[in-house]
């Protein structure tokens, strides 16, 4: 380990309180800074992990004036669920606080006037959105429109979700308020702005030229918003939930929430350590390690540096190992859209297995492109690895341990060329898993943790004690020795990624204390160590429990797609006669069957009042076959003729989608005869 810091502070990015947390915040955030911190501490590093709830900003006063409650009520209930979901995932958080709090309040609002009463801010008088019917500025989320530099129409007023612009609300085109749905008008403002062209320079200098070995998203994305150059910010609203502006003449104001969200980390630190917080912050000695979502980038690594070195008297991060984004079964996570496997309900689903979703989460993390979480790889990691590979492995050396041994781990002889190798592959482990972790590479790191059980079982399997049982007691005496050695090797090095397991492994082998120094070496145990009766550590998740997860995000999607059905807007006018040429008839279905070799298609034998005739349309999804024979249906009888999988189909049937996309056959609301034409 680097010795160049005497401590470090690590923080998470602060989530917002207007929703409970999902696995894209921890796969992103919070599970690698608890590996990291926790690796740590085993380490002997003085380290602290700081976190706490983002309670300021529009989106929760969106959701409060949605639900008809206070902005307070939204962070109240949401900082609970949060924080007590973390800590049932065993984040170990030194603290865990809330922009709220007085503390915060305090430190926010000094940090902006130390700022201010330097000169750090340029006051200017600018047109904003104004709402007229809601008497209110529209800031950020409080307006809507299309994004300037992609198009997409759902833009907010401080950022596309779809291409990642960072914008301000006038730069929208078409703006509407989110309170009203009215067009905003522009009204003069006054606020204060943070030069952050005055501190390009230095940021350039210090990342672009200081900070190569930071990850290449990371690095790139600063660079490319260096190259860009930079803008002044605003750094207040106008808005009336925030910490209030603290200069005369700003009633009506608050700070921007990304002003006062990262000085949350610093509150935070504070209220943990009235005395000694500055060591943290100010100690050039102090490495900050600040843990992220790719869409914070430029605040953690431009807009709050440039803070910092306003201030003058804090130092800044050492890395922002930020991590891009997790989807959910190949779509994006959404909070407002309900497309989230949320920490709360996990926990509530699967108690006592809060270690698979960290492994899982880990093993799947978005560290250098965005990821995906699936169910079925959720179930096929717990039951091929977790279970086959690391719970296999220790319940075989602990089993055996006791059925030959009297569950006491037995001396080892002299060592053959098998315990050697098996023991060379592993004696590296601690400067591997170590470095990894150092890295930010997690996945990598607990590849090492995990390759471990997979030596003990390959080595198992090699050595096979259960035959040398009959005729070499000494030899099985070693083997054992050598396996019970790995699964001691296994509670060290788990205990950064698999807590709960780790803790319950160290209980089984009478293990008391985590050396971490230990880890890599075969005299962990020594002999005659009495080892206690294997409990399972995983257990097999079966498909049924599976199926009920997939099941609970197709009804979402279901329900998503419902709640934003809005029809198309209506085409160019036709004429009377480009109506007049379509022929629309009503038919009778008589026969509809499969088409063969085809799963979309279905074939009709429609009567047409004529000869009849075949249909072949594309509904096979949505019916079978049986459901429509006797019915009436819509056809355009002039439609070209045409072969589908090898049949002639004659027409088109009409139908319509529904809400949740699933076709519905057209035909009339009383019996009419076959032959009619619709018009
Ligand atoms: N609440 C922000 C988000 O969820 C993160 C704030 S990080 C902090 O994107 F540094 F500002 F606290
Ligand atoms: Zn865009």
């Amino acid at each position: 380990m680097d010795k160049k810091y005497k401590r470090t502070l690590v923080t998470t990015a602060l989530p917002y309180a207007n929703g409970p947390v999902h696995i894209g915040h921890l796969a992103g955030v919070y599970v690698p800074a608890d590996i990291y911190t926790r690796y740590l501490r085993l380490c002997g590093e003085d380290v602290i992990l700081i976190g706490g709830s983002d309670e300021h900003g529009v989106p929760i006063t969106i959701k409060a004036q949605k639900e008809g409650i206070t902005p307070q009520d939204v962070v109240d209930r949401y900082h609970k669920i949060i924080k007590d979901s973390m800590e049932g995932l065993g984040i170990s958080f030194d603290i865990y606080s809330r922009t709220t709090s007085e503390m915060h309040h305090k430190t926010a609002s000094d940090f902006f006037k130390k700022l201010y009463d330097k000169g750090e801010f340029i006051e200017k008088t600018s047109k904003q959105l104004y709402d007229e019917k809601a008497d209110q500025y529209l800031a950020d989320r409080y307006v809507t429109g299309t994004c300037p530099k992609c198009g997409n129409e759902h833009a907010y007023g401080d950022q596309c979700e779809a291409c990642g612009s960072s914008l301000n609300a006038t730069d929208l085109i078409n703006p509407v308020s989110a309170i009203t749905g009215n067009t905003p008008v522009l009204k003069e403002t006054k606020h204060w702005y943070m030069p952050l062209d005055k501190w390009e320079p230095r940021l350039r200098q210090w990342i672009l030229e200081g900070h190569k070995e930071w990850k290449p998203n990371v690095y790139g994305q600063c660079k490319s918003w260096l190259d860009d150059h930079l803008q002044p910010r605003a750094v207040t609203r106008d808005l009336n939930w925030g910490i209030p502006v603290p200069v005369e003449g700003a009633e009506g104001k608050v700070l921007y929430v990304w002003f006062d969200a990262p000085i949350g980390y610093i509150s935070n630190t504070k209220e943990l350590l009235p005395d000694t917080w500055e060591n943290y912050w100010k100690d050039k000695d102090t490495r900050i390690i600040h843990f992220i979502g790719k869409d914070n980038i430029v605040f953690h690594c431009l807009i709050f540096p440039a803070m910092l070195m306003a201030d003058g008297d804090y130092q800044l991060p050492e890395n922002v190992p930020a991590n891009e984004f997790l989807n959910l079964e190949g779509d994006k996570i959404s909070t407002s859209r309900n497309w989230a496997v949320w920490l709360h309900e996990y926990l509530a689903d699967f108690p006592g297995k809060q270690d698979v979703l960290r492994y899982v989460l880990t093993a799947c993390a978005p560290e250098t492109k965005d990821n995906d979480f699936t169910w079925r790889d959720f179930q096929a990691r717990n039951n091929n690895e977790l279970v086959a590979i690391l719970g296999n492995f220790v319940n075989r050396a602990i089993v055996l341990t006791h059925k030959y041994f009297e569950g006491k781990v037995p001396e080892a002889g002299e060592l053959q060329d098998i315990d050697r190798e098996a023991m060379n592959e592993f004696k590296d482990v601690k400067e591997t898993l170590g470095a990894n972790i150092e890295n930010f590479k997690f996945r990598e790191a607990l590849k090492d943790a995990m390759n471990l059980a997979r030596i003990g079982n390959k080595y198992l399997a090699d050595t096979e004690p259960w035959k040398l049982a009959k005729t070499d007691m000494a030899r099985v005496a070693t083997i054992m020795n050598v396996a019970m050695q790995i699964t001691a090797n296994l509670a060290i090095a788990f205990e950064p990624f698999l807590p709960f397991s780790a803790e319950k492994l160290r209980g089984m082998i009478g293990l008391d204390k985590v050396d971490w120094n230990k880890l890599g070496s075969i005299d962990i145990l020594p002999a005659g160590h009495a080892v206690n009766k294997p409990e399972l550590l995983f257990e097999k998740i079966e498909d049924s429990v599976i199926q009920g997860q997939i099941d609970r995000l197709e009804r979402i999607k279901q329900e998503n797609i419902i709640n934003n059905f809005k029809p198309k807007a209506v085409g160019p006018q036709c004429t009377i006669d480009d109506f007049a040429k379509l022929d629309i008839r009503v038919g009778t279905v008589l026969e509809c069957s499969k088409v063969k070799k085809s799963d979309k298609l279905l074939q009709f034998k429609i009567d047409d009042g004529m000869e009849g005739r075949t249909i072949v349309s594309g509904i096979a999804k949505w019916y079978q076959p049986e459901e429509l024979v006797g019915k009436q249906v819509c056809f355009i009888a002039n439609f070209p003729t045409r072969k589908l999988k090898g049949v002639e189909s004659q027409g088109m049937i009409l139908s319509a989608e529904d809400a949740g996309g699933r076709l519905v056959v057209i035909g009339p609301t009383g019996p009419v005869k076959p032959g009619a034409q619709v018009g």
